[in-house]
């Protein structure tokens, strides 16, 4: 059974035509890669997975390991979909403590080692409204995964990234793979969907051509 199979999925926002029958499945255990051009529909493909949107039509079945009763977002998973809504006031600790305390799953120590796997100083007091554009995204990805979530799906996680930091969120993701993890990220650099993804997904014509 796939983990996420969506079925003849339509999606229109007053007249633009996003989706119209798009249909792609994605496994367990596997990186998928979703590449398109601006404006074509990634963000919205993941807000509707993750049950932010509902498509106009055609259904999303999920696991229902990952399902939950209460609520439509569905259980264990980990995203980075646009702008989080950082307190600015806050360090990037107290931000991602505010987290951590919605469901207590994980320590103070569990967050400060996130931080630095991904690249931050937990330590660092600075306001999140003064970090740069690198910063924030890393403390986004430290958000998508700080709960050892098992599915994440990734929206552009490599933005405002230098080299090293791209290299190293490289290398955690394939590890992440090799744990078992099921990860699904869009990235208009090409060379980071290939060197990542077993399967690819362009979006095209409003459908999901699988490329490989
Ligand atoms: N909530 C919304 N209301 C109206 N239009 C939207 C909304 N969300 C996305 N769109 C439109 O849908 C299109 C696809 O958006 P998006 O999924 O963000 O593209 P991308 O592939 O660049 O991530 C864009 O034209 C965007 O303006
Ligand atoms: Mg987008």
């Amino acid at each position: 059974m796939s983990l996420i199979r969506l079925e003849k999925i339509s999606k229109s926002f007053r007249g633009n035509l996003l989706f119209e029958q798009a249909a792609a499945s994605f496994d367990s255990g596997r990186i998928y890669g979703i590449i398109g051009h601006n404006g074509s529909g990634k963000s919205v493909l993941f807000k509707m997975i993750c049950g932010f949107m509902r498509p106009d039509g055609g259904t999303i079945e999920m696991d229902p390991k990952y399902r939950t009763k209460r609520t439509t977002f569905p259980k264990n998973f980990g995203i980075i979909i646009d702008r989080p809504g950082y307190i600015p006031s806050k360090s990037g600790f107290e931000n991602l403590k505010k987290l951590a305390d919605i469901q207590r799953l994980i320590t103070d120590q569990d967050i400060k080692e996130v931080m630095r796997r991904v690249g931050l100083d937990p330590e660092l007091k600075q306001k999140v409204k003064n970090y740069s554009l690198g910063m924030k995204q890393k403390l986004a990805i430290a958000q998508a995964i700080m709960e050892n979530q098992e599915v994440l799906l990734l929206d552009e996680p490599f933005n405002g990234l230098d080299q090293d930091s791209i290299t190293n969120i490289r290398q955690m993701l394939l590890d992440f793979k090799k744990a078992g993890k099921t990860i699904l990220l869009t990235s208009h650099n090409k060379e980071d969907i290939d060197l990542l993804s077993d399967h690819v997904y362009q979006i095209n014509q409003r459908k999901l051509e699988q490329l490989y």
